[in-house]
């Protein structure tokens, strides 16, 4: 029994996922100036892979940063209350900032960085995620950078816990059932 027998089924691959992470690195490359000293924002805890790959696909010198939210609640549902758990330490007046998230679901949380982050007078605001639900946005948000939209199923993966778990899976999967059980007991409470 491993982590990979909790798994219903496999929903971007490991090879599907560099491929496409190799093709937004390159447009990154292009669309950003090379000597503009580019500031990616990666949103803990879900896209600390995401940004690990990414950014060595992108060819031109950069800073990296990091941000946490948290969404009030857990379970197979995002919620609409959003709080700020670290901040950055970059100063990003004047910057050209890419905000990289593992997935947009209903856009609470890209929606309240965005907001967060222009009162800050960036160059730019840009917005790369790996993952799109877009049968699930409630807030109309800008997405510059999608690796992927997906149907609307709870995914793991690649940063995507469930209970904190199951990140360092190397693709995007669905859990089983049972461990849906196991660990956030009967998702009907949602
Ligand atoms: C997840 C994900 C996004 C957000 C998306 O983070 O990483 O930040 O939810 O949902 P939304 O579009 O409905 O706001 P979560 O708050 O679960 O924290 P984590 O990344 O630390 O797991």
């Amino acid at each position: 029994m491993t982590m990979h027998d909790d798994v219903a089924k496999i929903l971007v691959t490991e090879a599907n996922l560099q491929a496409r992470i190799v093709e937004l690195g390159a447009a990154l490359s292009a669309d950003l100036a090379p000597d503009s000293r580019p500031l990616f924002v990666c949103i803990l805890k879900g896209a600390y892979m995401f940004l690990s790959d990414l950014t060595r696909q992108v060819s031109i010198p950069h800073e990296v940063d990091f941000m946490a939210t948290s969404a009030y609640g857990g379970g197979l549902d995002s919620r609409g209350v959003v709080r700020l758990m670290l901040d950055l330490k970059a100063n990003i007046r004047g910057r050209h900032v890419v905000v990289v998230e593992d997935i947009v679901d209903r856009g609470g949380t890209i929606n309240y960085l965005l907001r967060l982050l222009e009162e800050r007078h960036p160059a730019s605001l840009r917005v790369c995620t790996l993952l799109n639900k877009p049968s699930r946005r409630e807030f109309n948000v800008p997405l510059a950078y999608v690796g992927f939209d997906i149907p609307n199923e709870f995914v793991i993966g690649y940063g995507l816990d469930i209970d904190e778990m199951y990140r360092n899976l190397p693709y995007i999967g669905v859990p089983t059932p049972a461990l849906v059980e196991r660990l956030l007991g009967n998702p009907a409470r949602e």
